[in-house]
This record gives C-alpha cells, structure tokens and sequence, in this order.
C-alpha cells in the first residue's frame, strides 16, 4: 500500500472522522498517525510491520489481528475504510466481513494494485458502488453494501495435504490452498533434526516447523511470520496436529529472543510488482545473533536468486545442497 493511498484519504480529512481503518500499509505520511489521534480514528491491521508503525497510538486504537469484531459497546465507527488489499480472495472475503456489520463502507487502492476495479470486484456483496475521487493512481470508493450472514474466517479456509496430514490457510497467506514446490524441495531435502530449538521463520501456515515436528517431536518449534493471517493458521495447524509450538509476531528476526539450533525459512522475495532481497540478506547478517555457535541456517530459493554469494560474507560453510524444480537448497554454518 503507497503513501499515495493515505494522501488521498487526507485530502477529505472529514472522512477520518471516528473511522475504522482497516488493512496494511506501512509507508505512512508524516502527518497520518496524528490525523488519527485528532480523529478519534483506530485501526486494524494484520501486517506486523504496519501495527509498529502506529506505536504513538494508545492500545485502543490499534490492532494488530484478524479483523472480527468491528465496534464495541464503547465505540462504535462512523464509518469503515477498507485499505484494499492485493489478494483478491482476502479482499472480497473483508468486503463480506464489513457487510455483515455495516450497510456501507470506503475502500481505496493504487490503480496498479486493483484500485480502478474495486466496484466490479466487489459487484456481488454491494447494492451500488461508485468511485468517490481519484488522485496521484489511486481510488477512493463508496460501496452501499448487501447484508451479510455472520462472518466466519474459517469458511474461506483452503487445506492442502503433506505426508497425509492437512494444513489450513486462511485467505492471503501464501501457498493459499496449495503446498509450494519450493517448500516440498526443502521438506524433501531437510533431515528433521531429533531434538533442538527450531525457527521456521516466515512460516506462513506453519507446514515447515510442522511437518519436522511431526517427525521429531522432542523439537522445540517457534513459527514466526509478520501476518496475522499466517500467525492464525499455524496456530490452528499446530492444534488440529495436537503439536505443541510457539507462535509468534516478527518482522524476521527483529522480535526473536534467544539462541536456535536450527532456523528455516523459505523467504518472501517480491514486493509489489519488485523482487526485494531484503529479508533475505537482512536474515543472513542478523543470523550469527540468534543462533548457536554450531547452528545452521537452511533456506530454499529460485534457482536465479544469488543467495550464495551474499551468505557468503555473512557463513563460513555455505553448502547447496540440492537442486530441483528450479529451486536450491542452501545451509549455512559456522557465521562469522
Ligand atoms: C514464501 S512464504 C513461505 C511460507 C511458508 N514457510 C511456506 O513455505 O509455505 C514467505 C512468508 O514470509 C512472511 N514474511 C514476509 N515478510 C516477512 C518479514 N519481514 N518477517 C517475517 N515474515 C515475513 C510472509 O507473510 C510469508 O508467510
């Protein structure tokens, strides 16, 4: 989400009033937070990294969750702003979410990032939808929206299997549905260590420290992802397995304590329309802090990516350790 989306919005601070924003967007313009305040505005979001970007907002009025409950006794929104997320699925699924507690709501986007379509995506759930204003690529619009049923994250679940066990995602978490090729490389290359502190950072539905602590149940395994989404499905995963696991809100390893045995990861590499390294080369230099002298880091890559070369100055041993479906397996050790 570009400050371009929030620069739209305070062109009509009126609309702020008391609203509930609701969505990710961690690129705020230097006036937004106190817009908020002066407002009596609060916000949901579900991005980690977003949620502490709100820390001059009181607990009240910031959230980091799925979005449920959308007022309470003690406050109730004029109005709900819906910052339009990029997977349609999640989007639609929000959409639904606010028509089953108001009649109406705003939604806004880059053009680029389904803004222009907002309307004719959401055509089924609204009575009426009209573009409001539009500036600098984006797209403001008012949507008078159908009464929904009581909304149910659960319902919007898809499950996917991995050695005869099912894993849950819940709308907008990666692999949505489906195990990644990338991960059942790595899944099929990593021997699941028999005991330890292990990290599946990244861990998305949590099917990576999962599936090794299926085999090795004496693993101490923390699952740690930004979104709240994937913070919920490997929370559920780990429960319906009857698995035992930490879960638990980080932007990489920004908010991990402690020494691990073994960190695993599968990295976000694209951004927007970008590929971004950032997390990945963020991970190798912060590595050598949270593990132990003899610990390891395994990753999977495309096969393009240059992680190697940057692992390299971070890891004494940097071993690949497989190829295949156009992805590479990486372990590193001995950090320098
Ligand atoms: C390629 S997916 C891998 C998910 C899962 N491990 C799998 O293999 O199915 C990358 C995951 O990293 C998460 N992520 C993105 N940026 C992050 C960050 N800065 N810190 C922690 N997790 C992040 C995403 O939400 C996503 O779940």
């Amino acid at each position: 989400m570009s400050q371009a989306v929030y620069e739209l919005l305070l062109r009509q601070p009126e609309l702020l009033q008391q609203a509930l924003i609701l969505g990710n967007g961690k690129d705020l313009p230097a006036n937004w937070v106190q817009q908020l305040q002066q407002h009596n505005s609060r916000i949901i979001t579900w991005d980690w990294q977003t949620f502490l970007q709100y820390q001059a907002l009181n607990d009240e009025q910031k959230q980091f969750a799925l979005p449920q409950q959308l007022q309470s006794a003690d406050w109730q929104p004029q109005r709900v702003i819906l910052l339009w997320p990029k997977a349609k699925q999640l989007a639609t699924s929000l959409v639904q979410l606010i028509g089953s507690q108001f009649s109406e709501c705003y939604a806004v986007a880059a053009n680029d990032a389904g803004g222009k379509s907002i309307g004719k995506a959401c055509a089924a759930w609204c009575e009426h939808s009209e573009k409001t204003d539009s500036a600098r690529r984006c797209s403001l619009w008012h949507l008078q929206l159908k009464s929904q049923p009581p909304h149910n994250w659960l319902t919007q679940a898809e499950s996917f299997s991995h050695q005869q066990h099912s894993y849950l995602t819940l709308p907008g978490v990666f692999s949505h549905g489906k195990l990644d090729t990338g991960t059942r490389v790595l899944l099929e290359y990593l021997p699941a260590p028999a005991s330890g502190r292990l990290l599946d950072l990244g861990c998305g539905s949590g099917v990576i420290g999962l599936s090794l602590k299926q085999q090795q149940p004496q693993l101490d395994v923390t699952l740690a992802d930004v979104d709240a989404f994937a913070l919920r499905s490997a929370e559920l995963n780990s429960l319906r397995l009857g698995l035992q696991t930490h879960v638990q809100a980080s932007d990489g390893l920004h908010d991990i304590d402690g020494r691990f045995d073994f960190i695993i990861s599968n990295p976000p590499f694209h951004q927007g329309k970008d590929t971004d390294y950032r997390f990945a080369e963020t991970l190798f230099r912060q590595a050598r802090n949270h593990l132990v002298s003899d610990g390891q880091l395994w990753i999977v890559a495309n096969r393009h990516l240059a992680y190697e070369e940057w692992a390299q100055h971070h890891f004494q041993q940097c071993e690949m350790l497989a190829q295949q479906d156009g992805f590479k397996i990486i372990c590193l050790s001995q950090p320098r």
